[in-house]
C-alpha cells in the first residue's frame, strides 16, 4: 500500500513517524492540523492501539480531533489538561531559525494557542518547505467577521510601512462564501513575497482590532523534523544545535496506510 503514495506523502509520513518517537507514555500532547499532521495521529492512533501507548492528547481543530477520535487516541480539551509536555504540528514555511509561517489550514489561532502551552514543539514537514526567507507563502491572518473589509484596508496600509515585498491581502474562500476558522471567523491570506522582519510584523499585526492573529509562529518551534521521500529523515534541534540522520523504513501496513486522504 505504501507503494501508492507519493514522494511528498512518503516524506509527510517518514516526518510524522519519527516524531512519533517523541512521545511518550503519560505525556499531554498537542495534535497539529494538515496532511502531516494528520500521518502523526495515525502513527499515534497505531502506538495507542497496538502498543497500549497513554497519552492525552489536545488537537488543534475539529479536524484534527475528529481523526484523533477515529483512530483511538484519547481526546481532552486545553482547559483539561492546562499545559502540555509536548506539541507536533506541521508548517507551510520554515527557516533556519525556525521561525514559521502556518495557517494554510486554517487552525492557526488555536495552532498558535497550543503550541505556546507546550513545554517543546516539534514541527513536522517535507524538504520543500525550508526557506532563505519567510514570505513566499500568503501569510494568513485570522479576522473576526465584523468589519472585516476595514481591516483588510487597515491591514493593507500599515504593510505600506513594513519590510515586505507585496502588500495585498484576500479572503480565504471556501467555494463561493468566506472560509470559516472553528472559532467563526475569517482568515486573509497577506501576499508579501519576502517578510524582511517576521518579528516586527507579527507585533505590529496583532496591535490592530479586528486582527485576532497571524501565522508567524517566532521563537516558538524548538525542533524540525524534515522528511524526504526515500525515508531519509533529518532532525534539526535549535536548542542543542544539533541535527540527526535517520531513515525511516517504509514497512506495508494496511491500517495505517489504508486512508490516504486529508
Ligand atoms: C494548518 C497548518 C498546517 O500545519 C500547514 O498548513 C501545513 O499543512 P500540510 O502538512 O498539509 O502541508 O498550519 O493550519
Amino acid at each position: 500500500m505504501s507503494a501508492d503514495l507519493s514522494p511528498i506523502d512518503k516524506a509527510k509520513f517518514a516526518a510524522a513517524k519519527r516524531a512519533a518517537d517523541y512521545v511518550e507514555d503519560g505525556m499531554r500532547v498537542g495534535l497539529g492540523t494538515g496532511s502531516t499532521a494528520a500521518w502523526l495521529v495515525k502513527c499515534l492512533g497505531e502506538q495507542v492501539r497496538e502498543e497500549g501507548l497513554k497519552i492525552r492528547a489536545v488537537p488543534t481543530s475539529t479536524r484534527t480531533a475528529a481523526l484523533a477520535q477515529d483512530v483511538g487516541i484519547n481526546v481532552v480539551s486545553l482547559d483539561e489538561a492546562k499545559w502540555l509536555d509536548l506539541t507536533i504540528d506541521g508548517a507551510d514555511e520554515y527557516d533556519d531559525d525556525l521561525n514559521l509561517i502556518k495557517g494554510g489550514g486554517g487552525a492557526l489561532l488555536q495552532e498558535k494557542i497550543v503550541a505556546t502551552a507546550s513545554d517543546q514543539m516539534i514541527v513536522i514537514a517535507d524538504a520543500g518547505k525550508k526557506v532563505d526567507t519567510l514570505g513566499a507563502f500568503p501569510l494568513p491572518v485570522e479576522v473576526i467577521p465584523f468589519g472585516w473589509q476595514t481591516t483588510k484596508t487597515l491591514i493593507e496600509e500599515t504593510l505600506t510601512g513594513m519590510d515586505v515585498l507585496g502588500r495585498t491581502a484576500s479572503l480565504r474562500l471556501n467555494g463561493d462564501v468566506p472560509f470559516v476558522t472553528d472559532e467563526g471567523n475569517y482568515i486573509l491570506d497577506l501576499h508579501l513575497n519576502r517578510i524582511g522582519n517576521a518579528r516586527q510584523l507579527s507585533l505590529v499585526l496583532n496591535q490592530m482590532p479586528g486582527l485576532v492573529e497571524n501565522g508567524l509562529f517566532i521563537d516558538i518551534c524548538d525542533t524540525v523534523v524534515i522528511g524526504h521521500g526515500d525515508g531519509k529523515v533529518e532532525v534539526r534541534d535549535i536548542n542543542a544545535g544539533t541535527v540527526e540522520q535517520n531513515q525511516i523504513d517504509f514497512v506495508e501496513n494496511d491500517n495505517l496506510f489504508t486512508d490516504l486522504a486529508e
